[in-house]
């Protein structure tokens, strides 16, 4: 029993185990999740900058004219229909944004607010869609085109057209906002990997116009605010596997210890039903022997109880103790052999009859003898008549010579004979029976067992004389 409430302790601790470890693997799991959901926000000013590139909490920004050398062209002055001119000669300069993810999550998307530091003329844009927001008059235009097919939609922003496709103005502070196509790959960005190709980096262009500048100018976009998702796998942090693994053990470790329990509880009853079954042969076998002597009825079950009583008290096992005590009601199974005229004999018997009634010990061993069940269950019937002194029956044993069970019920046989009514005698008082006890100390009882009797009797345990 005292198994199976460890088991169920241990059960119970290991589910406590397994709840709070799965209670951790979700948090951690809504927590990456949510983090998805919330769009960062990150500007350039907020990074460092070494020169040449923009250092982000996320992705690293590169920004200015492509290859780093400006490629600057220059372009004519343009005029209107009435020769007036609009403005200037002009030069052109490709514009490059280079992102590349340098954060463990995925960047699932992004696009770019790009302040305008000086007036100028967005010419192309490509990867992407644009959306500008032009503020020339009192009122600030929004559209947003793509413009490698800006003659799909109308254009509603101040612009004019020449041949090389719809020059766009922006004043210092107005904006446009990046939008990247997924379609060329500029996002999902993948954390970089050294092991495998990855799509880690997006690179988007544009081509700005600035009035009366030489070929050596090129602004510089300084002011640009990065918008973006991040997603993490949970599956890729090794800390969140190995959590789930010490999870999934605690789990296999429940069902392990629930099967475990359920088979010992089968067995322990199981075993029970045995104990039942060899309990009640047992004492069927002795109402057979105490149908042939009714004067002794009872003694069998007594010495029984006695037995185990000073088994217990010499710190046996509980199963021991129960076999102790099936093998003291068997002690005198012999008798079954002894005529009934000398078991039920009122007189005193002659040497003759004393001779037949002591060969019950030899009988009850032999026909104990293939009871395996038990073990040693034919010892308590073959040596209980022997004598510590080494006067008994029916081999003359001596001190420890005798099996310990012998010496055990051969005292508690003794005690349930003196406190028992006899036909010739009635039963000893209280006082007469322990003197008989340590009188017989090292003579006929072993003196440790007469001991551990005592002082059952003392206790209470062991009642006598009543
Ligand atoms: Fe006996």
């Amino acid at each position: 029993m005292k198994k199976l409430s460890k088991d169920i302790a241990a059960i119970i601790l290991i589910s406590i185990a397994y709840v709070v470890t799965f209670a951790v693997i979700a948090v951690y799991y809504c927590s990456v999740k949510s983090e998805s959901k919330n769009m960062k926000e990150t500007a350039l000013s907020s990074g460092s900058f070494d020169g040449t590139t923009y250092s982000l909490s996320d992705f690293d920004v590169k920004i200015g004219p492509r290859g780093g050398d400006s490629g600057a062209w220059l372009k004519d002055p343009i005029r209107d229909e009435n020769k007036n001119i609009l403005h200037g000669p002009s030069v052109g300069i490709i514009y490059e944004i280079v992102i590349t993810n340098t954060g463990d999550a995925v960047i699932t998307d992004w696009t770019a607010d790009v302040y305008m530091p000086e007036f100028m003329w967005l010419n192309n844009g490509w990867n992407g869609k644009l959306e500008f927001h032009q503020s020339s008059g009192t009122e600030e235009k929004v559209q947003l085109i793509d413009l490698r097919e800006y003659q799909s939609v109308p254009i509603e922003l101040d612009y004019y057209i020449d041949h090389t496709g719809p020059m766009i103005p922006l004043d210092k502070g107005d904006k446009f906002i990046y939008c990247p196509s997924k379609a060329d790959n500029e996002y999902p960005l993948e954390p970089a990997s050294e092991t495998e190709e990855v799509n880690s980096s997006a690179i988007v262009g544009f081509i700005v116009y600035v009035p009366d500048k030489g070929l050596d100018y090129a602004p510089v976009f300084d002011n640009v605010v990065f918008h973006y998702h991040l997603s993490r796998n949970a599956w890729d942090d090794p800390l969140f596997i190995a959590i789930v693994g010490v999870d999934i053990m605690w789990l296999v470790l429940i069902i392990a210890l629930a099967v475990s329990h359920i088979r010992v509880r089968k067995l322990l009853k199981q075993q029970k039903h045995d104990a039942q079954i060899i309990d009640q042969s047992i004492k069927t076998f002795i109402n057979f022997v105490e149908a042939k002597d009714p004067n002794t009825k009872g003694h069998s079950e007594r010495v029984a109880e006695i037995s185990f009583a000073l088994a217990d008290e010499m710190g046996y096992s509980s199963k021991e103790c129960n076999d102790i005590r099936c093998i003291a009601l068997m002690h005198d199974c012999g008798k079954i052999a002894i005529p009934v005229n000398i078991l039920q004999k009122p007189a005193r018997l002659t040497d003759e009859e004393y001779e037949v009634i002591k060969r019950h010990t030899k009988v009850g061993g032999d026909m104990l003898r293939d009871f395996s069940s038990i073990k040693d269950m034919n010892l308590g019937a073959l040596y209980h008549h022997e004598r510590y002194d080494g006067k008994g029956y029916p081999k003359g044993l001596k001190g420890e010579e005798i099996p310990l069970i012998a010496r055990i019920i051969c005292v508690a046989d003794s005690l349930d004979a003196m406190n028992s009514n006899r036909c010739y005698r009635p039963k000893l008082t209280k006082e007469v029976i322990l003197d008989e006890l340590e009188k017989n100390k090292g003579k006929q009882f072993d003196p440790d067992i007469v001991d551990h009797v005592l002082k059952l009797i003392k206790q209470g345990v062991i009642k006598i004389g009543e």
